[in-house]
């Protein structure tokens, strides 16, 4: 079979391929280079490549050829490096460029390789702009979820605390002692109904947020999460495994809620699994479950699993084992599912060996 001749080849890269002689003059360029800069071949032939480059790489360009063909140490020759090229135009961009020496009709020429990097910038950039978000998210919820917690569970001894002063004043007898005491009564129920109200306006200020349900591609949102928080967890001995599953299945859920849900969970898990050592799985798992008409998600882990004492009362408020820990990733997460039409239950039966979270969600009834 005849191979292309190397002009056709020189043409077909989509690299911008620059030749030029030891002065720093261009011999040639590819169709791919003309593309990328926005030139044509008569604009640039005869030219110094520095027309190329942002104007401080410019100034160095003519040293580092001289430098090269003087001490032969190759700066850059052979060995790529992220440089600022400019186009037609001006507009500067990120390009990576490799540059290989070679000697032709007895002098020396250089060929550089150009690979225009901005679109794989670009797409890093907006990964780490969604990250920083959720992230960002994750934060204030958390604030609020504190706040809402909080207002849940100093609601009920509140309101226990008026109620007793309440029966208290009923022992009281007709002595002017008694009726001191009253009075004194009656001032501690009113403000103990006073910081009541300003709690209940508090939660109903925190949990006007709606929640929104829509039909979500399971695997996607999974996806994600699992991404991100790859990206946030950073230990090298513990694996986040997505177990795929063969159903392409929509749930109606809220995805940030469902996600902040399942970063809470992954959370948890690598703070139990980060307890003992040695490598750790994460497994994050999905399946719809023909007889219940929904999806079962399952968060797996390989730790030491939940201690006897929280299993017991595993969704209650402010129940933690951990240091830092304030209690209510669990009991938040269950609410958000409930509020989601869906359920949720923890236990050691992990099929890593760990603890379990499953989470039961609604099904989609139509696919967007
Ligand atoms: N995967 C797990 N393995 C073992 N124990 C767990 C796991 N997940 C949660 N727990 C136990 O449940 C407790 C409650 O978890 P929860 O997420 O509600 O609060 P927390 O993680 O202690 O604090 P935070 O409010 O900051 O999340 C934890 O303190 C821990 O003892
Ligand atoms: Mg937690």
């Amino acid at each position: 079979m005849a191979v292309m001749d190397y002009a056709t080849l020189f043409e077909a890269i989509v690299d911008a391929v620059i030749v030029i002689d030891e002065h720093g003059e261009i011999l040639d360029v590819n169709q791919g280079c003309l593309v990328m800069f926005g030139y044509k071949k008569a604009d640039v032939i005869g030219q110094n490549v520095t027309m190329l480059m942002e104007a401080d790489q410019a100034a160095l360009h003519d040293g580092y050829i001289r430098s090269f063909l003087t001490t032969r140490n190759p700066k850059i020759i052979g060995q790529g490096r992220e440089v600022r090229a400019v186009q037609a135009q001006g507009r500067a961009f990120l390009a990576r460029l490799t540059v290989a020496e070679a000697q032709y009709a007895g002098v020396h020429q250089f060929v550089g390789i150009l690979q225009d990097l901005s679109k794989q910038h670009e797409a890093e950039a907006q990964a780490n702009e969604a990250m920083l978000k959720l992230q960002q998210l994750d934060r204030s919820t958390t604030v609020a979820e504190l706040g809402s917690a909080l207002a849940h569970e100093l609601n009920q001894p509140l309101t226990a605390l008026t109620l007793y002063l309440k029966s208290a004043q009923r022992y009281l007898g007709d002595s002017e002692h008694d009726e001191a005491l009253r009075g004194l009564f009656d001032k501690a129920a009113i403000e103990g109904r006073r910081a009541a109200d300003i709690i209940k306006r508090i939660r109903s200020m925190i949990e006007q947020r709606e929640i929104e349900t829509r039909p979500v591609r399971v695997s996607g949102l999974m996806q994600d999460v699992v991404r991100f928080m790859k990206s946030v967890l950073k230990d090298p001995d513990t694996r986040i495994v997505l177990q795929h599953s063969s159903d392409d299945v929509f749930v109606d859920v809220d995805p940030i809620q469902l996600s902040q849900v399942l970063t809470n969970l992954i959370k948890n898990a690598a703070e139990a699994v980060g307890t003992r050592e040695g490598k750790a799985t994460i497994q994050l798992s999905w399946q719809r479950d023909p007889a219940q008409g929904d999806i079962v998600v399952l968060v797996d882990d390989d730790g030491p699993g939940f201690t006897e004492d929280i299993l017991a009362e595993v969704f209650k408020s402010f129940r933690t084992t951990k240091a830092g820990g304030l209690g209510i990733g669990l009991s938040l997460s269950k609410r958000f599912i409930e509020q989601m039409n869906g359920s949720m239950t923890a236990s050691n039966d992990s099929a890593l060996g760990g603890a379990r979270v499953q989470l039961r969600l609604p099904l989609a009834e139509s696919i967007p």
